[in-house]
C-alpha cells in the first residue's frame, strides 16, 4: 500500500502524466474519480491525504468528513469551490495556480484587440461569402498613438501592457491596489475609472470577480467612452453589466467588443450579441494552450506535493494555516 492517497475529485483531462511526474517522489497512489455530488467527494476522499479539484464543490460539510487531508489543490487561479474558511480552521492547505496563462491570456486579449480595430473577423466573413473589398471594414484607423485601459492592473493585464506598447499604443490603467511604482515601471499612468472611460480607445477588462467588481462597467461608463471605442473582455463576463453593453453597441456608444467571458456561459442561443457584426465572442478560451495546461497540471500537483513532502506550498490560498501547521518554506 502506498504511504499517500491522492484524489482527483473530477477532470476533464485525458492524461496524467504531469501529476504522476510531480508526485513522483512521494509514494503516492493517484486515485481518478468523476465526482458529481458531495456524498461522492466525501466518500471517494475520506481517507485522502490530498485532493486535486476541478469543479467538485469542497464545502465545510465535505470537509468534516475528510479524515487525514492535508491538501487542496485547484486546478485553476479561482477557487470560490472551496470553503476557504473551514478548510483554514482545520488545518487544511488551499492551493491554487495563479501563473500558468498569462501569456495565453494577454495574448488573447490582444488577439481580440487587434482583430477588432483591424476588422480581421468581418472581413474573413464578407470574403467567405463572396464579398472581396476592403471598404466593408472602414472605418479603419491607425493603431500607433492610441490609448488602452487596463481595467485591473494585476499579473495578466501587467503583461498585456508590454504587448500593447509594442504596438505603439499608450497604456493606462485603474487599480486602486497596484502601487505607483509598479505602473511607473512598466511605463503605465494609474488613473480613475471615469478617466479611464473617457481617455481609451480601447479598454480592456482584467478584474477578478466579486462583490465590488459585478457590473463595474455599467451604463454611466459607456456614456463615458468614444464612440470609436472597443472594449475587450477576458476576466469574467459579470464584471461587464451585460445588458448595458448591448445598449451601447446598439446605440453606437461604443464601435465594437471583442469578448472571451459572458455573464452567462455557454451562451443563450437569443444573446443579441451573436447577431452583431461589431462585436467578436469566444467560449472562454484564452487561458488555453497546450504548454498552459500541462503547467496547470504539473503546478497543481506540485502544491500537493509540496505539503504531503512538508513544505508550504508555492500556491498557497488561505496564508492564515501558517501559524497552525509546523511546515517548512521552500528554498
Ligand atoms: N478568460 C480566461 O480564460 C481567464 C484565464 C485566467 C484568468 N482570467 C481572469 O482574469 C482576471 C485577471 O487575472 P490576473 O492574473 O491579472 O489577476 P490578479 O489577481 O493578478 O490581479 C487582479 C487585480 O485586480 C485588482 N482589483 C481587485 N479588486 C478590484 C477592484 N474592486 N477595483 C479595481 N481593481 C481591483 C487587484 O488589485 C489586482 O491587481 C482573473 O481574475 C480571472 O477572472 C480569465
Amino acid at each position: 500500500m502506498s504511504k499517500f492517497k491522492v484524489v482527483v475529485t473530477d477532470y476533464e483531462y485525458d492524461s496524467f502524466v504531469p501529476e504522476q511526474e510531480a508526485l513522483s517522489k512521494l509514494d503516492v497512489e493517484l486515485v481518478l474519480k468523476q465526482c458529481k455530488t458531495e456524498d461522492e467527494v466525501i466518500e471517494a476522499c475520506k481517507d485522502a491525504d490530498g485532493l486535486l479539484v476541478q469543479y467538485s464543490t469542497i464545502s465545510r460539510r465535505v470537509m468534516d468528513h475528510l479524515e487525514k487531508c492535508k491538501v487542496i489543490s485547484r486546478y485553476g487561479v479561482g477557487f470560490n469551490t472551496v470553503d476557504i474558511e473551514a478548510a483554514t480552521e482545520k488545518g487544511i492547505i488551499v492551493g491554487n495556480v495563479t501563473d500558468y496563462c498569462l501569456d495565453e491570456v494577454s495574448d488573447h486579449a490582444m488577439a481580440l484587440l487587434l482583430s477588432s480595430i483591424r476588422k480581421v473577423t468581418k472581413l474573413n466573413n464578407a470574403v467567405k461569402s463572396g464579398t472581396w473589398d476592403f471598404n466593408v471594414a472602414a472605418p479603419i484607423y491607425r493603431i500607433r498613438g492610441r490609448v488602452l485601459g487596463l481595467v485591473g492592473f494585476g499579473n495578466i493585464p501587467q503583461t498585456l501592457a508590454k504587448k500593447a506598447q509594442a504596438f505603439g499604443i499608450n497604456v493606462i490603467a485603474y487599480d486602486p491596489f497596484v502601487p505607483k511604482e509598479v505602473a511607473q515601471k512598466l511605463n503605465v499612468e494609474l488613473v480613475s475609472l471615469d478617466e479611464l472611460c473617457k481617455q481609451s480607445d480601447y479598454v480592456s477588462v482584467h478584474l477578478p470577480l466579486n462583490q465590488h467588481t459585478e457590473k463595474i462597467i455599467s451604463h454611466d461608463q459607456f456614456n463615458l467612452m468614444k464612440k470609436e471605442a472597443f472594449i475587450i473582455n477576458t476576466a469574467r463576463g459579470p464584471v461587464i453589466d451585460e445588458a448595458a453593453l448591448i445598449s451601447a453597441l446598439q446605440e453606437g456608444k461604443i464601435a465594437g467588443a471583442g469578448l472571451d467571458v459572458l455573464e452567462t456561459e455557454p451562451i443563450d442561443p437569443n444573446n443579441p450579441l451573436l447577431k452583431m457584426d461589431q462585436v467578436i465572442l469566444n467560449p472562454h478560451s484564452a487561458f488555453y494552450s497546450v504548454e498552459a495546461e500541462i503547467e496547470l497540471k504539473r503546478k497543481t500537483a506540485e502544491n500537493v506535493a509540496d505539503v504531503l513532502g512538508g513544505y508550504f506550498p508555492t500556491y498557497l490560498v488561505n496564508k492564515d494555516v501558517r501559524e497552525k501547521l509546523n511546515l517548512k518554506d521552500k528554498e
